[in-house]
């Protein structure tokens, strides 16, 4: 029989690739989705893709009796925990809702899968747990560290999760700590949709590329780099999705849990992502240099070999597939909202 799996903000950018992942594996997914930071259109989208019916429930985590009756009305075997506020500089406005949308949303679905005995989870947490000032290549085992409320709602999360395993054996949790996830499906159906003017790199050029900005502003060009600006492990939301899906076969093989990181290994500068997404899209991106931004690590890419040892999870794309991805991405979803 199907394996049916929740996904939490499957409608999200990466809810909705690992969606696509998992159906393509096999799965039967049940997507839970407040559309607070997704399109309204995103299940058709998926259908588009996959051929497929999806089955959405429009709720919030946050709503204890819409996750009981999830579990209730659909035999769930596992879940993947996506829904959750992801911006650093909201978080620094609004932290009281971070730690509630984040942190009492991941407790609010513990107790639910508790109680409806699921008990295999999949948590997005991210290298932000590394803090600023970890030694490179970054692994699992480095000192956590938080630098803002963000950061600091996704590192509770992992210590509640920890502390759940720990009193009752039967959980078994796979912690994905997510490096730089960019690009989109090559279909051009779903992609970063990030409200308002973005905060990261990928999203800020690539409306650059498209003249919906008029420059990039690179935030300091005297870091201890090669080119001195800064150093991220960008990876393809495609390899990102498949690593949930080999996240996911692990539990279901090994039955115990793992805190493994999701990169390539490989760090790109700011100045090397801006020369290969104007080759991808073929335009101009004009920058200036602009001063640091505060918090901002100099360089952070993963050590990836604990993943392809516990996962078998091995990145497939470069950095020029990110940005192909994305400037298609961006080309269909600019002609939508026209
Ligand atoms: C940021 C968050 C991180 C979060 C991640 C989610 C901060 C300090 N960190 O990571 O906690 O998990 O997003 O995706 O916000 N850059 C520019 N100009 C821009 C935007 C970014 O030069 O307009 C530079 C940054 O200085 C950095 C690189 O581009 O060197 C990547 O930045 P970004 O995409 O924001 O990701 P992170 O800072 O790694």
């Amino acid at each position: 029989m199907k394996h049916r799996v929740l996904l939490t903000g499957g409608a999200g950018y990466i809810g909705s690739h690992t969606y696509v992942a998992l159906v393509d594996a096999g799965y039967d997914v049940v997507i839970l989705d407040n559309f607070s930071n997704a399109a309204e259109d995103v299940p058709k989208r998926l259908k588009d893709l996959t051929g497929q019916d999806t089955t959405v429930v429009k709720a919030d985590v946050l709503d204890r009796a819409a996750l009981d009756r999830v579990f209730k009305g659909h035999k769930i075997d596992a879940v993947i925990h996506f829904a959750a506020y992801k911006s650093v500089a909201e978080s620094v406005r609004k932290p009281l809702a971070y730690m509630q949308n984040n942190v009492v949303g991941l407790i609010n679905l513990m107790q639910a899968m508790d109680d409806a005995e699921v008990r295999r989870l999949v948590f997005s947490s991210s290298a932000t747990v590394y803090g600023a000032h970890a030694e490179l290549p970054i692994r699992e085992d480095a000192a956590l560290s938080y630098a803002n409320p963000y950061g600091h709602s996704k590192l509770i999360c992992e210590q509640i999760i920890e502390e759940t395993i720990a009193s009752d054996p039967r959980w078994s949790v796979g912690v994905l700590r997510y490096f730089n996830p960019v690009g989109a499906h090559p279909s051009g159906l779903i992609g970063e949709d990030p409200a308002g003017v973005p905060d990261n790199l990928m999203p800020y050029v690539a409306k650059v590329a498209a003249g919906e900005l008029p420059v990039l502003s690179v935030f300091g060009d005297d870091y201890p780099t090669p080119d001195g600006t800064g150093v991220r492990d960008y990876i393809h939301v495609f390899d990102l999705a498949q690593g949930h899906v080999q996240s996911l076969n692990a539990l279901e093989r090994d039955g115990t849990g793992h805190i493994v990181n999701l990169g390539t290994g490989r760090g790109y500068s700011v100045l090397e992502l801006i020369a290969t997404y104007a080759r991808a899209s073929n335009r101009d991106i004009p920058y200036k240099i602009a001063p640091r931004r505060e918090g901002d690590a100099a360089s952070s890419y993963a050590d990836p070999s604990l993943a392809k040892a516990v996962l078998g999870f091995e990145a497939q794309y470069d950095l020029f597939d990110m940005c192909r991805t994305s400037w298609v991405w961006m080309q269909t979803s600019t002609q939508t909202a026209d």
